[in-house]
C-alpha cells in the first residue's frame, strides 16, 4: 500500500509544478516591457513566495488590471519589496 501512496503523491506534486509557465524569449515584452532575466526572477519569486498560503494562481487567469489589484493585496502578505512585486507582476502579465 505505501509505495502506491508515495507514487501518487509524486505524480500529484509533479502535476502542480509543471502548470507554471517558464519564461522564454517569446514572453519578453509580450504585454508589458520586461527582459528575460526579469521574467525569470519573477518566476522564481512567484513560485517561492506565492504558493505558501494557497495554491499558486494561474498567471493567465487574471487580466493586467486584476493583477495590479491582487499584487497590491498579496505582495505585503508575501513580504515582497516593491521591486520584487514589480518582477512578479511582469512575470504573471507576460504569460
Ligand atoms: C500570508 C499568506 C499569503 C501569501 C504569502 C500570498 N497570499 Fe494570495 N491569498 C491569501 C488569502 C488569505 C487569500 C484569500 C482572501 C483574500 O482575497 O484576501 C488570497 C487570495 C489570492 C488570490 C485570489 C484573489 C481573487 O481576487 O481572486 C490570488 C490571485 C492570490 N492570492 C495571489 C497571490 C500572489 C501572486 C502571491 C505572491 C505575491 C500571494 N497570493 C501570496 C493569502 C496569501
Amino acid at each position: 500500500m505505501k509505495p502506491i501512496l508515495i507514487a501518487l503523491l509524486f505524480v500529484a506534486g509533479a502535476a502542480c509544478t509543471t502548470q507554471l509557465y517558464v519564461p522564454t524569449e517569446a514572453n519578453v515584452n509580450k504585454v508589458t516591457q520586461a527582459s528575460l532575466v526579469e521574467l525569470q526572477q519573477g518566476h522564481d519569486l512567484f513560485q517561492n513566495k506565492c504558493g505558501k498560503c494557497h495554491k499558486l494562481p494561474k498567471p493567465g487567469k487574471h487580466s493586467k488590471d486584476e493583477w495590479t489589484k491582487i499584487l497590491g493585496k498579496m505582495a505585503p502578505k508575501a513580504k515582497l519589496t516593491t521591486d520584487q512585486s514589480e518582477l512578479v507582476y511582469k512575470f504573471v502579465v507576460n504569460n
